[in-house]
Order: structure tokens, then sequence, then C-alpha cells
């Protein structure tokens, strides 16, 4: 592979580590990137013809330059070619057809962000080859838009973000609200994130994920006549009784409760990190599942399992689901030494209970795309 194409390219994938459903909201993430990744193996053509073709499908799609529209058939490949659309209606010249050659150890749709992966790294491919210069907060957002305008995901910014912005060892504390971030340096000590996946197909992930955009976006519309507020996360857990009693709608007001303690949550994480309290760090990761769960309603049967098992293993302090929700995967904060105890204990319960084999591994913090040839 590496002799029939000129350039290769790779990206990373991401886990969140709090801030759940919190992006679309306004509020703080602390996401960081992971080395799972997607590898791009790309080539110029002489036509104004595109190619997409993985080692991960059979599929094969061969598209033109001039004519980009959404096609349902184009599959996974519509999000390479969101990304050239977005591009190409901000006015960067791609002007020149290509072969693009994708590969992923990301599993795929595990609430890991295998598409935000896809989309960074074409973004990221192209602005190198056609030499388009976008830094690397402008090709998270133009990845973004490709996945709202073009695949209909009405997602927020944190996994293009961090894929983009990743940084070895590092973490973001992603304000988006104004798209503005630090970099905090992670350093577990003698713990580690284990990620947890749950291998069942995460379902109604796009309607259901779209309909709490709305439902947020309908208690704003509310709130907003109470209070002088841009997004929910400028509200304060102080206000929950008043803002229930505006409301006057259960559900909305599980909604606004999880978003505006999640969003709490962040500061008190990194606060924790900083002084390495593990027992409140895992306490956190507790709280925003049970959140997640009950007021959320984005874990389900098998996130909950997988949960609840690495929370009954004695050197993990922590569980909690990452990413969208509705299956996928989790992440637990556990004791290094005890790694495979715990991930045979995991895999071994996960299977007696659901008769699905989970994977569990660990990950290392990494940073975001690179040119690797
Ligand atoms: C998905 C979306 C993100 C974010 C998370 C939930 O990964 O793409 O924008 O909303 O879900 O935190």
């Amino acid at each position: 592979m590496n002799d029939i194409y000129d350039s290769i390219y790779e990206a990373p994938a991401r886990v969140n580590l709090i801030g759940e459903h919190i992006d679309y909201n306004g509020g703080k993430v602390f996401p960081v990137a992971i080395n799972l990744k997607t590898k791009l193996y790309f080539r110029f053509r002489k036509d104004l013809d595109i190619t997409f073709n993985s080692l991960n499908t059979n599929l094969f799609i061969k598209r033109n330059l001039e004519n980009l529209n959404y096609e349902k058939t184009s599959d996974w490949a519509n999000y390479p070619i969101g990304v050239i659309y977005i591009l190409k209606e901000k006015g960067y010249i791609i002007n020149k057809g290509f072969d693009m050659l994708f590969e992923s150890n990301i599993p795929l749709g595990s609430g890991l962000s295998s598409s935000a992966s896809i989309l960074v790294l074409t973004c990221y491919a192209l602005a190198k080859e056609f030499n388009l210069n976008i830094g690397k907060k402008e090709i998270a957002k133009i990845a973004q838009e490709a996945e709202v305008k073009y695949c209909g995901l009405s997602c927020g910014i944190m996994d293009e973000a961090i894929i983009s912005l990743g940084k070895k060892n590092n973490g973001i504390i992603l304000d988006c609200s104004e798209f503005k971030y630090s970099y905090v340096p992670i350093d577990f000590k003698d713990y580690t994130i284990a990620v947890l996946q749950t291998n069942k197909k995460r379902a109604l992930t796009e309607s259901k994920y779209n309909e709490r955009v709305k439902e947020c976006n309908s208690a704003l519309e509310i709130l907003k006549k109470h209070y002088n507020i841009s997004n929910l996360c400028d509200l304060n857990s102080n206000e929950l009784e008043n803002i229930k009693e505006s409301l006057k709608n259960d559900i909305l007001f599980k909604r606004v409760k999880h978003v505006i303690k999640e969003n709490e949550r962040v500061y008190e994480f990194k606060n924790a990190l900083g002084i390495f309290d593990f027992t409140k760090l895992g306490n956190i990761l507790k709280e925003s599942h049970d959140s997640l769960k009950n007021d959320y309603e984005t874990s389900g049967f098998h996130l909950d399992t997988i949960v609840d098992i690495a929370n009954n293993f004695k050197d993990c302090i922590g569980a909690r689901m990452t990413g969208a929700g509705f299956g996928g995967c989790a992440i637990a904060l556990i004791k290094k030494e005890s790694f495979i105890e715990f991930k045979n204990y995991v895999e071994e319960k996960y299977f007696e209970i659901t008769k699905i084999n989970a994977n569990v591994y660990l990950v290392e913090i990494e940073d975001g795309p690179k040119k690797i040839k």
C-alpha cells in the first residue's frame, strides 16, 4: 500500500472523560485523543473523479468533483465527500481528482468517534495536498459542519475539536460556547483509563441524539423568558428549583438538570485531577453515569450492565458511559496493575449476563492528525 499511494495520513479517536451531551449546550467538556487510529492513503488522479475505498469494508465509491450532492448509496464515503463539499462551499480550491483509501482500527459505531476521525483526517489531508491554509481550529469547524449540514447529525464541536487539537498526554478543557480551549496535562499516577466496548450496536443513535438536541433547544427557549442566558450551561445548580417551576415539564427538567450538573462536574473533575484525589474522580464518573442513565436517558441495558460490573471490581474507582450513548463504549478508572484481572473479570461477567463478548482495552493519550509519509 505504501508504494502505490503518494501520501499517508493518520488521525486519532477520542474518549470524553467528563462533560457528556454538553458541547451543544454551550458548556465545557474534557476529552482526550486516543491511540486508536484512522489511516488515509492518498494519491492524485489525472481526471476529476474522486474514489473512496476502505480496508475495513467492501464498499468502493466513485464520484466526481463536479457533483458532490449527498447520495445515500455513497454510505460512509459521505463523510469525506461532505468535507470536500463544505471546503468548496467555503471557496477553497479543490480542482484535481484523487483516490482515498481508509483503514481504521477504531471500532466502528462504538462511540469513540470513528466518523469524526475520518472527517478531520480528510480535511487535514486535503489542506496539505491542496496547500490550503487552514488551522487546526478551522479544520475542526469544517469537519463538524460536514457532519451537521451534509450528514445530518446535529452534533456539537467536541469530537472534531479534540481529534484535530489532540496532544500527547494532555486533555483539553473546551469551552464550547466560544470554542476556547486549554490543554490539561493528564497524570493518573497508579491509575489508568480503560475503555469498555459493549459491542452492542448503537441503536437509534442519530434520531435519539437529534431528539435530545431538540429537547434542549425547547428548554432553552422557555428558560430564556426567565433568565438572561444564551445557553443552558449559563445556568447553575442553585437555580434548579426555580428552573423546574419555569419549565413546568418533567422530561425537559430532567434533561436540563443533567446538563447543568454535568457541566459543573467538568471543573470538579479537573480540580480533583489537579490534586490527585482519585476517590473524588471515581465518584464524579459514577454521578455522571447515573445522570446520563436516569435524567438524560442516553444509556441502556448494555452500557448500564458493563458499568455496574466495572464498579463492582475492587480496583475500579468509577465508570461511566462515554460519547453519545445508546450502546457503544464506557470508560473506567482502574488501578494499572490490576488491568489484566479487570479485563478478564468484566469480559466474563458481561458475557454471562448479555451473551455478547465485550472488549476491554487500555488506551494512551495521543496527538491529533499527522502526515506519516
Ligand atoms: C457525540 C457528538 C458530540 C457530543 C457527544 C456527547 O459524540 O458527536 O458532539 O455531543 O456525542 O457528549
